[in-house]
């Protein structure tokens, strides 16, 4: 049984739910590496060997949700909070593009102190000064905010849909609709954005069956990014005292990702590195991953920007982060893209 699935996949034919949520469940070292090759056989075919770095600047702590497993929740009073403004903004998006980044990554928890304007003379003045991609992370908004923001330059977006059991979704969500979500990374898609999304591994309450649909969702939702780490519990959430993700599992999350959606970005992410910072990392782009979002947020904002506890690189500066990833990078023997790393589903930017 185990063969077949494994002949299909080397057949470029699609695994069904079913068969998706089996090898999730899979163990033994022989079987997993089996799995694993295959999915790095796929990245290999469909992504190539480069690895795309993103830099990462985390805007502003301020969030206006309560998502339940979330370090920066409005119910948080025991984080100071922080915003950067344009200015910063602009400053630090230079010292991403000198450092070699051909992408940043504005990332927020839902701000409105950053109103459409203020977010569209940001996104102008960013593609302005800087010959970069410029991807935007700042939760839901209404549609018309997402129109103006594409016309000033944005290219992408990232929006996780933190997972596509509804049921869970509305436990882990007081304040967001599942449907509002999945609607709106729809019209990100039709307004030209490259659209990411993607779950968390391990979040309470999750079966391998949602992590089933959540992987075929990706692909039917045709998503140019998808981004999976695992949970990581933080104290100071309702959610305290729940065990976290595995590294095994996301991993494998990772591995089926790339296998059933193909050609997407797929980054090793931070989550997983806080988790197992010797090689998180290298092991995600070793089963799929083909992407890198190395942070480049000024120092003395890094430890606020606290989604879960021991986030690593809270201490260093983006120079040191840089120097850090890249050597990761090489000593996996990847080539690091000079592009901008666009999506593999389209020739051209825009
Ligand atoms: N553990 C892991 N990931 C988290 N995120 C938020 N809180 C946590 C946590 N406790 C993730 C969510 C969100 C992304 C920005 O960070 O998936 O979409
Ligand atoms: Fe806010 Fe995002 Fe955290 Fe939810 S996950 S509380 S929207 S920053
Ligand atoms: Fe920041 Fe390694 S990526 S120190």
């Amino acid at each position: 049984m185990l063969q077949e699935m494994f002949d299909k996949i080397d057949a470029d034919a699609d695994l069904t739910k079913d068969e998706i949520s089996y090898l999730l469940t899979l163990e033994k070292e022989d079987e997993l590496e089996q799995l694993y090759q295959r999915a790095d056989q796929v990245r290999k075919r469909y992504v190539g060997e480069e690895v795309h770095l993103r830099g990462l600047i985390e805007l502003s702590n301020y969030c206006r949700k309560n998502c339940l497993y979330c370090g920066i929740r409005r119910d948080n009073r025991a984080i100071p909070r922080y915003r950067m403004d344009v200015e910063e903004v602009l400053e630090t998006v230079a010292l991403a593009e000198g450092l070699g980044y051909r992408t940043v990554v504005l990332q927020s928890g839902e701000d409105l102190h950053y109103t459409a304007d203020i977010l569209v003379s940001m996104v102008r003045q960013v593609k302005q000064q800087s010959d970069v991609a410029v991807t935007l992370s700042i939760g839901e908004r209404p549609r018309h905010v997402y129109e103006k923001l594409f016309e000033a330059g944005a290219d992408r977006y990232l929006m996780r849909f933190e997972t596509s059991n509804p049921d869970l979704y509305k436990r882990l969500h007081p304040d967001s609709r599942y449907e509002e979500r999945m609607a709106i990374l729809t019209w990100l898609k039709e307004m030209g954005y490259q659209v990411g999304s993607g779950v968390m591994v391990g979040v309470p309450g999750q079966t391998f069956d949602d992590l089933a649909q959540d992987i075929l969702t990706f692909k039917e939702m045709d998503l140019d990014m998808v981004g999976v780490g695992p949970y990581i519990c933080h104290e100071a959430t309702p959610l305290a005292g729940s065990p976290n993700g595995t590294v095994e599992m996301t991993l494998k999350v990772v591995a089926l990702t790339r296998i059933v959606t193909r050609d997407t970005n797929i980054p090793a992410t931070t989550a997983l590195a806080t988790l197992r910072p010797l090689d998180g990392r290298e092991k995600a782009l070793q089963v799929g991953a083909n992407v890198v979002m190395p942070n480049v947020t000024p120092v003395k904002y890094r430890a606020l920007y606290e989604l879960y506890p021991d986030k690593i690189c809270i201490g260093d500066a983006a120079e040191q982060c840089q120097g850090c990833i890249t050597g990761r990078i090489m000593s996996i023997g990847r080539p690091i893209s000079q592009d901008y790393g666009h999506s593999f589903k389209r020739n051209t930017a825009k």
